[in-house]
């Protein structure tokens, strides 16, 4: 058979806490396109790359998180898991959840949440419950349910999903051959630009696995070389409504059209500020308006579609390009992290918030002809 990609868990093993007798609960996440931009690309005078996290399992990029979150509760015995979601996390964790036997609670934000990720929840058999609330209040209630019941909790608070998250790290680089000048990405509860972090730097340098089953039993644990010659500066973009750590206070009423980024009260708020702080970059926030701009170009001039919140990275490129803060000459990777046919509302409608209206013809080669302008 030819080669199959295995899923970030077979693939990266030797960088995860896994060990040979792991039952390894996979759908096959990872190995997304990196897809060269080239009208970004163009604008900043540059070489723009973005990870199009849209073509995971369930279109987003928690799938990679949630191979590993899984792994590891079936791995401890669990026999259910909760998480607390905007969507994108909930849809990837019925469907982990499915394959591996388990019940999954989803909690979600009353009515702000997109209908493709609703929709994912209930076909995967999810329990889910609508808190009224948001999603901050979610997870408080996500985290105290596991803390007192027998549940798990596959929230990005459980380090396992950024030891997953991480290997979109890893993919970049093995398809570059080293780290970009720059990675961008959209930030809501912080995890993801956590774990990318995490993977540039363990990538940069030489690494051995700590994880105690990692190397078969009585051998010496293998000290693996490094893969990169360096690491990327960090930028990090909030929706504007929804910006905790750009503000410096959390919010307790975020507000975005980008419902996956709205959030308040960042669980990996200091990570993502150490992740800004260490590799010399910004957390900056960009308004729902440059949020649809951006969404725009990705599918009218790049031929990627992607949910709104995905489009916050280059949202900030394309802001910061008019700002005269991109130095031209540069590698950007960008994460677009959900796929467009989550949310697919926001490409039915004109710049001016107008409804698009497909032109109504005939039956007739003439009449499709003259709407084409051929004739
Ligand atoms: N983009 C999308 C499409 C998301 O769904 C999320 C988070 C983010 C970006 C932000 O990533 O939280 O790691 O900073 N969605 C979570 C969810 C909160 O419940 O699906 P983050």
């Amino acid at each position: 058979m030819a080669h199959q990609w295995r899923g970030v868990i077979r693939e990266y093993s030797d960088r995860l806490p896994v060990s040979k007798s792991t039952r390894v609960v996979t759908l096959g996440e990872g190995g997304t396109p990196l897809i060269e931009a080239p009208a970004l690309s163009q604008l900043v005078d540059g070489e723009v790359w973005v990870k199009f996290e849209g073509m995971n399992p369930t279109g987003s990029f928690k799938d990679r998180g949630m191979t590993m979150a899984i792994t590891a509760a079936v791995e401890q015995g669990a026999k259910a898991v909760v998480c607390a979601s905007t969507g994108n996390t909930s849809a990837s964790a019925a469907a982990y959840a499915t394959q591996a036997g388990l019940t999954c609670a989803v909690l979600v934000p009353d009515g702000k949440i997109a209908m493709g990720k609703l929709s994912q929840a209930i076909a995967h058999g999810a329990t889910l419950l609508q808190v009224d609330g948001n999603f901050d209040n979610c997870l408080d209630v996500a985290r105290k349910l596991s803390e007192n019941y027998p549940v798990f909790l596959v929230n990005s608070v459980n380090p396992n999903r950024i030891e997953g998250q991480k290997t979109g790290a890893f993919e970049v680089v093995d398809a570059l051959g080293d780290a970009p000048d720059y990675h961008l990405l959209p930030v809501g509860n912080a995890g993801n630009i956590t774990a990318y972090w995490k993977g540039y730097q363990e990538y940069s340098q030489p690494y051995t696995n700590p994880h105690p089953g990692a190397v078969p039993a009585g051998s010496e644990p293998v000290e693996l070389p490094a893969v990169a010659t360096r690491t990327p500066t960090m930028w990090g973009f909030q929706a504007a409504g929804a910006a905790p750590i750009v503000l410096g206070h959390p919010v307790t009423e975020p507000d975005t059209i980008a419902t996956a980024i709205r959030i308040g009260n960042p669980a990996s708020w200091e990570q993502a500020e150490a992740a800004r702080d260490e590799s010399g970059g910004m957390i900056d926030s960009v308004t729902d308006e440059e949020i649809l701009a951006a969404h725009r170009w990705l599918s009218a001039r790049e031929g990627v579609f992607v949910e709104p919140a995905s489009a916050a990275g280059v949202a900030g490129l394309i802001k910061h390009h008019a700002l005269g803060n991109v130095p031209a000459g540069k590698r950007w990777v960008i994460t677009v992290t959900g796929h467009g046919l989550k949310d697919p509302q926001w490409a039915l409608r004109n710049a001016d918030g107008s409804d698009v209206e497909p032109q109504r013809v005939p039956f007739d080669v003439v009449a499709v002809a003259e709407a084409l302008g051929l004739a």
